[in-house]
This record gives structure tokens, sequence and C-alpha cells, in this order.
């Protein structure tokens, strides 16, 4: 439920902030705006779906304090929780003098009454707060929505507009705030204006005083239900038996179980750094652990466990730390890097460790460039291969597959990690056709630089390789390793032997289902395999058939 909730309440503020921000063309812009506003949320269904919204949120947020085992959190998430707890306290008195006080008192609420008593009564305290307000709840869902949003794939391409327009609308609603406020100011320097504006929105000692006292005993309340959230956990963590059960964390440490508390709990409440990306969540699945002894005292996944689960292909034994609540000793072992990343949730726990896949393995050869470098200054060289690289690696990802590493002058790529050896071959194929159009492009676009056009080989291979994250320090990713990667650097050298742009495994081509019979065929010896291997040979990439 904190999803949808809150999902409503962003809705509103951003509402509310763009409402705001007509202040910056006039404040009967902004009346306007208001009307609609009110259309929507004071008014039934809007506002029984907003107070529902609101108190589901704050519900919830209490719960999840009630329910901590540690507190130990990541900083994303104590800058959440903070500000989450600060919007109902400062929210009160806006309420309280405005919704409620039209609901008891029938005091009218236009912006010229609201920004004169924030304005000009207040002497901008009142202001500064409620400028206060919308960042902090701004901010807050700010940060709920990213660390959701995080979890899709499309996500990091969207960002940077997303960032701009979560900057974008509170500096405008800020801006239209504080505008609105200067031209209400500007009103209230006539004499009588403000006991005008007043009488005219009902505004009678009486709601005065009822709205300032429901307001400081609302805050009051809130600070004793959020005191009382803290002391469950509180109370909990002082109880901990020292002779309880125990959780053995990847064969070196015994950590207390904190009754109550999910395995990620203990871990973090030991200081032991775990992936968490989605704070526990069980959405991202970056704090999978392998079960070992104990596990059989686990009940089974709850079915929102089990769908995760399920969608990264986790095989029996693994299980998300966020979700398992031990009670007896068990043994578990993290599964991925303390700083695994959103990314990594995606993949089955399987390849980033090591394992056997059948995919596509190409590697892709500049022809001649070395000797295309000699007579040229280092910029140009690097310059070049730059645009080079670019237009391979477009090709390569825009086919479906991905670039494992460039080597020198060369590239090699892996298809059908995820999508499996028939589809990753089908996407070598496609990618070499358009690694061959965009060399042409290249060709046309540098013909005044180049004393001859630059040309490339292409080996492409199918079979089985081991899929890894391999690496050192910085320079660690995802890659394949065994015969069928040799095997493709070796077709890629037999374009030289036979003047040709492709040689392709027949084992490839049948697993793309292509045709290529009207290619010469070749059986070569290949160092290291038992048999040989046919391949056909495609003297020019662009008379491969689509
Ligand atoms: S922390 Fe995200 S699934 Fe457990």
């Amino acid at each position: 439920m904190r999803l949808p909730s809150g999902l409503v309440l962003f809705v509103f503020l951003a509402s509310h902030l763009l409402n705001h921000a007509a202040g910056l063309v006039s404040l009967d812009v902004m009346e306007r705006g208001l009307g609609l506003f009110i259309l929507v949320w004071e008014k039934q269904p809007g506002l029984t779906l907003l107070a529902a919204a609101f108190a589901v949120h704050i519900a919830n947020a209490l719960a999840s304090i009630w329910q901590r085992r540690s507190f130990r959190l990541k900083g994303w998430q104590a800058a959440q929780l903070g500000l989450g707890l600060a919007v109902p306290i400062l929210l009160a008195a806006h309420v309280f003098g405005t919704v409620i006080a039209y609901e008891v008192f029938g005091v009218g609420t236009p912006y010229r009454y609201v920004l004169a008593r924030l304005w000009v009564e207040g002497g901008g305290t009142g202001a500064l707060a409620q400028a206060l307000l919308v960042l902090v709840a701004w901010g807050h869902g700010c940060i709920g929505l990213h660390y959701w949003l995080r979890l899709k794939p499309w996500y990091s391409r969207a960002l940077p507009y997303l960032y701009a327009a979560a900057l974008l609308l509170p500096a405008l609603a800020l801006a239209g705030f504080v505008s609105a406020g200067m031209q209400v100011s500007a009103l209230a320097a006539q004499p009588g204006w403000m006991e005008a504006l007043y009488r005219a929105n009902k505004l009678t000692p009486e709601a005065r005083a009822f709205a300032e006292n429901g307001a400081l005993w609302t805050r009051l309340a809130i600070l004793a239900v959020v005191l009382a959230a803290f002391a469950g956990p509180v109370a909990r963590m002082l109880l901990a038996r020292r002779d309880g059960p125990k959780l053995y964390y990847r064969d070196s440490r015994v950590l207390d179980i904190i009754p109550g508390a999910t395995a990620l709990e203990i871990i973090r409440a030991a200081g032991i750094p775990q992936a968490m990306v989605c704070g526990g969540r069980g959405r991202c699945s970056t704090c999978r652990v392998r079960i070992g002894t104990g596990g059989e005292h686990l009940p089974p996944p709850s079915p929102e466990e089990a769908r995760v689960l399920q969608r990264i292909g986790a095989p029996e034994g693994v299980r998300l730390a966020c979700q398992i609540r031990p009670v007896r000793d068990l043994e578990v072992t993290p599964l991925l890097p303390p700083n695994a990343t959103a990314r990594e949730g995606f993949h089955g726990p399987g390849h980033r460790h090591g394992q056997e896949r059948e995919v596509a393995v190409m590697f892709a050869d500049l022809r001649g460039f070395t000797q295309l470098s000699e007579h040229r200054l280092p910029y140009d060289v690097v310059f070049l291969l730059n645009r080079y690289f670019a237009a391979m690696g477009q090709s390569i990802e825009e086919a479906g597959g991905q670039v494992d590493k460039f080597i020198g002058d060369g590239v090699m790529a892996l298809f059908g990690v995820e999508s499996g050896r028939d589809a990753g071959s089908r996407q070598a194929l496609d990618a070499a056709r358009r690694m061959a159009a965009r060399l042409a492009e290249l060709n046309q676009a540098l013909a005044s630089d180049l004393k001859e056009p630059l040309r490339m080989g292409i080996g492409l291979h199918v079979g089985p390789a081991i899929i890894g994250e391999m690496g050192y320090g910085g320079v660690k990713g995802l890659t394949a390793v065994g015969d069928t990667v040799n095997t493709a650097s070796r077709l890629e050298g037999l374009c030289k032997t036979y003047t040709a742009e492709l040689v392709v495994s027949q084992d490839l081509i049948d697993h793309a289902g292509a045709d290529l019979s009207a290619f010469r065929i070749e059986r070569v010896a290949i160092r290291g395999r038992g048999n040989d291997l046919s391949i056909r040979i495609v003297p020019e990439i662009a008379d491969l058939p689509v």
C-alpha cells in the first residue's frame, strides 16, 4: 500500500506545485488554477482518495518503524524517513488553517487569503515554513520514486529528464509563491485591505484559535505516536538474548538472531555491508543469499518473494535476506557483492558468478590499421579509432548484443547471453550487417582523410562458453571464455586468408535459421578442436541475405 498511496500523494503535491507556479503569471491565474485544484482534490471522490492515501502512507511508515529490528539505515533511507516524518508536523498548521477551518467554520481559502496570512501576518515566517514544507515533502517523494523506479530497466535513460523535472517544478513553484506573496504584500499595504480580506473569508477569532490549537495538538500527537513507534524496536533490541539462536554468515561470522528481524536486518545490525538496492522491500533481489544448514526451519517464500525469485531464475536454496525471519540457527551466504547495483539485481544469480551458456561470439578486426596509423598524428589515430568503436558498438547493441571488450583495433561481442543460442545467432548476423553498413558510412564521412577505405574482418561462432564477471578492481565486466571464444577469434583470423569480410561457422548459420548456401563452404581444422569445422566465407557482408 505504500507505493499506491505515495503515488497519489505525489500527484497531489505535483499539481499543487504547478498551481503555485502559476503565481509567476499573476494572482488571478493562480486563483483560477486553485478552482480546478479544489474541484479535483477537495471535492468527492478526490478528497476521500487523498485522505485515505495520507492515512495509509503514515500508518505504513509507523508500522515499518515499529517492525524494525535495526536502525542501521542507508543514507537515502534515513533521509526519506526523516523527511517523511517531518511532513505531517510541518503540514498541520496549513491543513488546520485551510481545509479544516473551511469545513468547521466556513473559512474561505483563496490564494490571496492564504498568502496574506503567510507573507503579511506572519512577517514572512509562515511563508518560510511553507517553503520548507514544499521542499521536505517533494524531497521525500522524489527519493521514494527514485528508489522505486531505479529497478526499472528504462530508468537510467530517463533519469536526466526526470531529474531536470524534479528540480524545475519546485523551483518554479517557489518562484511563483514568492512572486504572488509580493503581489499580496503590495495589496496589503492599502489601508483596510487585510481586514476586508479576513471579513470576506470569515476569519473569526474562534476560527483562528481553533486552527492554531488544532495544529499544536496535532503536532504533539504526531510526535507522541512517532516516539511510541520507535519504542518497539528499541525494546526488542535491548531484549535480544545473547544465548539465543545464531545466524552463521558466510562461514565467518556468527550473529545473534534478533527476534522477529529479517536476515537482512540482522546482517546490517552487525555492521556488515549487504546489497539492498530497494531498501529491504523485496523488489530488487540484490539481497539474495544462499541458505545452508537450518533452511528447513524457514517457512516457504511468500507469493511476492516467490515472484522475485522466479524472475531471476533463482535455484532452490536461494532466498531474499530481506524476506526471511530466522528463528532457529541458520547459515546464509550472500550472492551479490555489497555494492551490487539495481542492474545486477535483474540478472539471474548464475551467470555473473560463472555459468556455462550457449552464446554466439563475434570477433571483428580493422584490416590494415597498423599501416594506416603509421603516418598519422597520435590525435588522428585516437579520433579515428573512437569513431570506429562508436559505430561498431552501436551496431552491436542495436542488434541486441553486448560489447565484451575492445582489444587494440578489434572488438569482441557476445550475443544471446539472455536470449539464448538461436536468438543470439540471429543477432550476431544482424550485427555484422549493421557493422558493415556503418563502416561504409564512416568511410564516406572520412573519404577526404583516408588514402583507402577502412576494411574489417568478422568471425562468428556459436557454442558453449563460460560466462561470468571477470577482471580486477574497476576493470571488471561480464565476459566469456572457452573453446567457442577461441574458435570465433580464429575465424576472424581466417578472413585474411580468404580475403573475406565475414567467416561464419555453419553451426551459427544453422542456429540462426539462415540460408547462406550461396556462399563458399570450407572445412577447416581449428587448433584444440577434435573435429574440423564447417565454415562459410562471405567476401562482402553487404551481400548477406536479410
Ligand atoms: S533488499 Fe531488495 S529484495 Fe531484498
